[in-house]
């Protein structure tokens, strides 16, 4: 809920995962919760007096960018071998563990990269029920040369003789390979009999419970007041109210500012929605007119992103004005944002973020924030939704960025050039859940695109607007394959845009994936 407010119970089950700097950090943490443990990323180097504090039940060190023997290179306190606590290193994690306790770490004759066959040698409980010959996904140029006799191999691959390692007396475990990658056979198995067999983690944790602690914190911290969230019409903020309305009811009002750079009939969906769902305050801002105007002859990115960012702000303070005794704002701020942008108390320091998020409201506003989903993962939160009795619907909507239809419209953003977005948008969606293909995507939509090109219409020429499709497959919106759209669906697209979307004589479908292009066009 906020940075001081303890996230787990004393008797709740904890794993730590001490973050080196590896691209999967965050993925091992969602695969520790998917065995209903709760797992938090920490600091690398986190004291180890602090991390007995924090009394987890186990740790697991993550992959690294570095080399062990590199200058400057991360190291955790080594203090945290000698707690008792059992360990778990992955990749890098395995080597500082390794070296640490008297092995050689060097780089391998040739790096491995990608699925990989790997031998179980000796059974043990990490890998209880995992076959003796499977693939695992590897990613590593160093690895563990000279095994200190501390340890003995439990799997092996044909380059690396020590793909995973026990200690002899200790609980702490190495492997060589990504376990949290579903690459890796048995992956899944690997992490939960880790947490289960050797750290003894009955699974417990639960997003019921979760949402019960959260509505009481809420309540306790909220008071007699006011609180005020802002909605988007988005997964997020629907989550956010529906734990604020379950915990506070008629104490909370919320916002909801029209931009004009919304998607068809967003406005009214909302609104609806909102009564079905709620029976509180609600205040629906018509701010088009106001947005369109400053838009008015920008053509740049991210000058639009500045102008929308900055006009919703102001519109939004004038709104949370006409609400006299509002004391907190309640916004949806995500765990990996929290991890991204450093704000978590033992977490790790920030990361370069990818994108620009808009939408986001100042401190100088003057409330108090709540953030009751900053301990979240996505579909977390989406599973929290569907126990809080929002529709499917709602749940599963892709993403839309803050700024809206704005960056889609390449180039100036005005009303005509708007409708014929939001009319080819629709068209887009409507087939894509005809088809069945809604929810196999994880974002689509259309972009109109800044020319005009020439077509034919009955026995004229016309010089009209161009609209491009694009959808993509994406686990984490870092990365994303396009979308390989059956033709049939394709061709239902273009021939509905051209038939009815006045203005537009050309579709054209987006087959570039990310990196190197983005999603959004601009
Ligand atoms: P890109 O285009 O960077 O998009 O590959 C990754 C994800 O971020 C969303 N996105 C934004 N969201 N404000 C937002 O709130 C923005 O300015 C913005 N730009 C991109 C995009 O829709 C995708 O889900």
């Amino acid at each position: 809920m906020s940075q001081t407010t303890p996230t787990t119970t004393a008797d709740e089950e904890l794993i730590l995962v001490l973050d080196f700097g590896g691209q999967t950090a965050q993925l091992i943490a969602r695969r520790v919760r998917e065995q209903h443990v709760f797992c938090q990323l920490v600091r690398h180097n986190l004291p180890a007096s602090r991390i007995r504090e924090l009394n987890p039940k186990g740790l697991i060190l993550s992959g690294s960018p570095a080399s062990v023997y590199g200058a400057g290179s991360p190291h955790p306190d080594p203090a945290i071998f000698d707690l008792d606590i059992p360990i778990l290193g992955i990749c890098y994690g395995m080597q500082v563990s390794c070296e640490h306790l008297g092995s050689q770490v060097s780089p391998g004759e040739s790096r491995e990269f990608g699925r990989t066959p790997c031998q179980v040698q000796q059974t043990s409980e990490l890998f209880d029920g995992v076959a003796k010959d499977f693939a695992v996904w590897m990613s590593h140029g160093d690895q563990v040369q000279d095994l200190s006799d501390h340890f003995y191999s439990l799997a092996a691959t044909e380059t690396c003789p020590f793909a995973a390692v026990k200690h002899h007396t200790r609980q702490l475990f190495g492997l060589q390979f990504h376990p949290e990658v579903t690459h890796t056979e048995f992956g899944g198995k690997l992490l939960s009999n880790f947490v289960k067999n050797v750290c003894g983690c009955r699974g417990t944790w639960q997003i019921s419970s979760f949402i019960e602690r959260e509505v009481a914190l809420i309540r306790e911290r909220v008071g007699q007041n006011r609180v005020i969230c802002g909605l988007s019409g988005g997964v997020d903020s629907s989550v956010v109210a529906a734990l604020l309305y379950r915990a506070i009811g008629s104490q909370l009002s919320c916002i909801f500012v029209d931009n004009g750079m919304l998607r068809n009939g967003e406005s009214d969906g909302v609104r609806e929605r909102f009564s079905r769902h709620f029976k509180t305050d609600l205040h629906v801002v018509d701010a088009r007119e106001l947005f369109l105007n400053e838009l008015k002859g920008v053509a740049d990115p991210q000058q639009k992103r500045k102008i929308i960012g900055k006009v919703f702000i102001d519109v939004f303070r004038h709104e949370a004005k006409s609400i006299p005794d509002a004391k907190f704002l309640a916004q949806g701020t995500l765990y990996p944002d929290v991890i991204e942008s450093g704000g978590a108390a033992d977490g790790p320091a920030a990361a370069i973020k990818y994108h620009h998020n808009v939408g986001g409201l100042p401190s100088e506003l003057g409330f108090e924030l709540i953030e009751p989903l900053r301990d979240l993962f996505k579909d977390e939160v989406r599973e929290m939704g569907g126990q809080l009795g929002l529709p499917d619907e709602l749940i599963w909507r892709h993403p839309f960025p803050g700024p809206g239809l704005a960056v889609r419209c390449l180039g100036e953003v005005f009303e005509d050039r708007l409708r014929k977005l939001r009319e080819a948008d629709a068209i887009v969606i409507d087939e894509l859940r005809k088809a069945g293909l809604y929810r196999t995507v994880q974002q689509a939509f259309a972009v109109l695109l800044p020319v005009q090109t020439v077509g034919v219409m009955g026995d004229d020429r016309t010089y009209q607007d161009v609209i491009a499709v694009r959808a993509v497959t994406t686990d984490d919106f870092m990365t994303a394959d396009w979308f390989h759209m059956p033709y049939d669906v394709m061709e239902r697209i273009s021939t509905r845009i051209t038939n009815s979307v006045r203005g537009v004589n050309r579709v054209v479908y987006d087959v570039s994936s990310k990196p190197p292009s983005t999603i959004e066009w601009e």
